[in-house]
């Protein structure tokens, strides 16, 4: 009898990304997937050190499921992905509970460390590696709406910016062979997928050298998008001092790559930015937003941004705030400042701001952004946008919910449209969130 693996995935896109190889990798050593985690002799969780946050959910989590293992002796639990690299053996050693620890660069070893762990033996692997970029293995797609999909063009992270754990946790970047990333686009789209989203950290940064001739992002982004006009391109996540207007005319000459750009701000001043080591400034951030609204009219923008960084000011604070307000971001992710353990940040800089200032600054920035998000789509009721439809809205069977090009998302009654399908939808009204409207 196959035995049952239950895989559960926190943080990025990347690790929902990961958890698919993990799956693949597992399945051809003759274990099957369940949703069902009571029936599960393995579990696995896919973890994200990113904020300290994200890391006590997991330890929340592994609390939560420790009544498994007192009723099935031989369960084995593993924790994989960003937190097991960053805690090593630690994490068996603190935490009985877990038998195998593996990080992102490891999990070709799986199948062997399960069987180390069976046997009796601590089982750890988190070698970081130069080279792996799991390119030759098919991922299983594990979403749940078979529409869209992540591709990995990259692993890693060369940035170095001083609060990030990413470089510690998933080593340094290394590009994938543009023949396997163009490979899994054509099966996802053969598969009936309509939408893929390329994934690295720095995408901007993708470099494939054959013999030579090098391959940059945006090439290969178009050679993605000829794959079919109806595959939709996205990806994430650009980087502000490396997005280059070579970059956006090719989003512009695409019909299919989406007008989306998700341009991670982190601080509106200087001064922040340089402590941070972001490697631009305020102006050139403006700047590139500049030049794609030239290039790209119609392209929407997202940000992440970090509330309470080592020494801000209510002047830095404040000129966060007015850099949102001047771009106007259609979304954007915005989070307190959290010390992680190693980084340039936690060792140079002290993490001197109050967390109730902290939390102040966070609420205004959302307050901000929630009116800008309205904002946003205020303008769009009386416009058609094509929409690619996802499945059904979380609220009812007789509503459709799908995305436009600039990813917002648009709900509309289903008639006889169904999901993987592009439909024009005349946008009658909206909420904070959403556009709502009927197919034409
Ligand atoms: N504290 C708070 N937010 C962080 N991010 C990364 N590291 C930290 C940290 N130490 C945010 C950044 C990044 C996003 C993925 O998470 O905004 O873009
Ligand atoms: Fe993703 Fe970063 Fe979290 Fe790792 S630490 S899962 S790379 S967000």
């Amino acid at each position: 009898m196959s035995k049952k693996v239950f895989i559960e995935t926190y943080g990025c896109q990347m690790n929902v990304a990961d958890s698919e190889v993990v799956m693949s990798i597992l399945s051809n050593a003759g274990y099957e997937s369940t949703d069902n985690i009571n029936e599960a002799g393995l579990i696995l969780i896919n973890t994200c050190s990113i904020r300290d946050n994200a890391e006590q959910r997991i330890w929340g989590r592994l609390k939560a499921i420790s009544h498994l293992k007192k009723r099935k002796h031989d369960l084995k639990i593993g924790i994989i992905g960003c937190m097991a690299e960053r805690l090593k053996e630690k994490l068996i050693e603190t935490e009985k509970l877990v038998d195998i620890v593996v990080g992102p660069d490891a999990y070709r070893e799986l199948p062997l460390l399960v069987a180390e762990a069976e046997a009796g033996h601590k089982a750890v692997n988190v070698l970081l590696s130069r080279e792996e970029t799991y390119a030759d293995i098919s991922p299983v797609r594990m979403d749940k709406n078979g529409v869209s999909s992540f591709v990995s063009i990259m692993r890693g992270c060369n940035n170095m910016c001083s609060y990030c754990v990413v470089p510690y946790v998933r080593g340094a970047e290394r590009s994938r062979n543009p023949e396997s990333i163009m490979k899994e686009a054509q099966e996802l789209y053969e598969m009936g997928y309509r939408e893929v989203t390329l994934l690295g950290q720095n995408v901007d940064s993708y470099k494939w050298d054959n013999n030579n001739k090098i391959m940059g992002f945006p090439e290969l982004l178009s050679n993605v998008a000829a794959i079919n006009p109806l595959l939709r391109v996205r990806f994430s996540t650009s980087h502000p001092k490396d997005i280059s207007d070579e970059l956006l005319h090719t989003i512009a000459l695409h019909d299919n790559i989406c007008k989306h750009i998700h341009l991670p701000a982190q601080s509106g001043s200087s001064r922040i930015l340089k402590l941070m080591n972001r490697d631009y400034s305020r102006e050139w951030y403006m700047d590139r937003i500049k030049a794609i609204r030239s290039i790209i009219p119609e392209c929407s923008l997202s940000t992440d941004m970090i509330a309470g960084f080592c020494t801000e000011t209510k002047e830095d604070h404040e000129e966060s705030l007015s850099l949102m307000e001047w771009v106007g971001y259609d979304f954007a992710y915005m989070f307190k400042y959290s010390e992680r353990p190693g980084t340039r940040a936690a060792r140079k800089y002290k993490d001197d701001v109050p967390e109730l200032i902290k939390s102040e600054r966070l609420s205004e920035m959302i307050a901000l952004q929630n009116k800008l998000s309205i904002k946003s789509k205020k303008n769009d009721p009386g416009r058609i946008y094509e929409v690619l439809v996802e499945g059904y809205s979380k609220r009812s069977d007789e509503h459709l919910s799908g995305r436009t090009s600039q990813n917002k998302v648009v709900v509309f009654p289903a008639e006889s449209r169904v999901k993987g399908e592009y439909v024009n939808v005349l946008i009658e009204k909206c909420t904070s969130a959403t556009l709502i409207g009927k197919c034409i």
